[in-house]
């Protein structure tokens, strides 16, 4: 049997899932725990409508509730991207006209940054604005050659918001984030792996590939161990780094999935894991 089999194999199964939405396609391969949401507004270059809003916070809310009703951990991994050329160019600026109510426009970022699992943004097309800001909610991002970004909100008179600066600010220093907050321009994807904002520019056709194969990479890791790994990155600067890292060591140190890796090592064989 292969690993991918066994772990199918001892996972419980979930009732079908029929979610559906107007604006994004959910998804969510059981075997591999991979969950995937697309923005689906290409027409509009994926821009942030209330309703895509509200979908996507309800998107999460889903892979939220199959952790919760599996034994363990179900959701292992969630990947965003756009349909069409853009991953998202922001805020619907029809709505900004339309004076559509723009309560806790948030919600998206918080989404996908607040998701226990780690979330990938696969970029391809225009990254402009919220869009960029979405993408750096994410733990991880991969750009093909093709994509833009840019925050463009200065020229309509606002600021950047949704914490968009201050992960920028994190990734590129204060004096570039400045600089892009400001002045609005556009830089290619090449630009944006030398600046850290992605941590790859591939060949447009490499991107997908690209993406899936680092997803299953991290589904197939001991989920509880990603998880705290990425609550201790995101808790930098709050808690003193030792006494977290400490304190996550021994709580994960009680887990079934600790002892499994052990086990596994010693008996030379692969591991399985059920994030308990
Ligand atoms: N909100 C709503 N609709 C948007 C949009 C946005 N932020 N950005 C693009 N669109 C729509 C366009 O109105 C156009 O619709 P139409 O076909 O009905 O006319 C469609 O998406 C395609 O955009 P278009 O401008 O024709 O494509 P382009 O390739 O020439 O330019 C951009 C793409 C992204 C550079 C340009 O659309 C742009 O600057 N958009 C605004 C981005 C922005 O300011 N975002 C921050 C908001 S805070």
């Amino acid at each position: 049997w292969s690993a991918t089999e066994n772990i199918t194999s001892r996972r419980r199964s979930f009732p079908p899932m029929a979610r559906s939405f107007d604006t994004i396609e959910w998804s969510f391969d059981e075997p591999s725990g991979i969950g995937r949401v697309v923005l689906d507004r290409p027409d509009s270059l994926n821009a942030l409508s209330a309703t895509l809003r509200t979908e996507f916070d309800e998107a999460f809310a889903a892979f939220r509730d199959l952790d919760e009703s599996a034994d363990g951990v179900a959701v292992r991994a969630v990947v965003v991207s756009g349909a069409g050329r853009a991953f998202c160019v922001g805020a619907d600026v029809d709505e900004f006209a339309e004076g559509t109510d723009l309560t806790h426009p948030e919600m998206v970022y918080e989404a996908a940054s607040q998701f226990a699992g780690p979330v990938v943004a696969e970029i391809d097309g225009y990254c402009l604005g919220g869009g960029l800001v979405l993408a750096l909610s994410c733990d991880f991002r991969f750009a093909s050659e093709r994509s833009e970004f840019g925050l463009p909100e200065v020229d309509l008179g606002i600021p950047t918001v949704g914490g968009g600066l201050g992960a920028l600010r994190a990734a590129v220093g204060p004096s570039r984030a400045k600089r892009l907050a400001v002045t609005g321009e556009r830089f290619d994807a090449e630009r944006a792996a030398a600046d850290g904002i992605v941590s790859e520019a591939l060949p447009n056709e490499e991107l997908s590939e690209r993406v899936d194969s680092f997803a299953e990479t991290i589904a197939s890791k001991p989920p509880l161990a990603v998880r705290s790994s990425l609550d201790i990155v995101e808790a930098y600067g709050h808690e003193p780094p030792a006494q977290l890292e400490r304190r996550e060591d021994q709580r994960l140190r009680q887990s079934e999935d600790y002892r499994e890796a052990v086990a596994a090592f010693r008996e030379d064989r692969e591991p399985e894991f059920d994030g308990r």
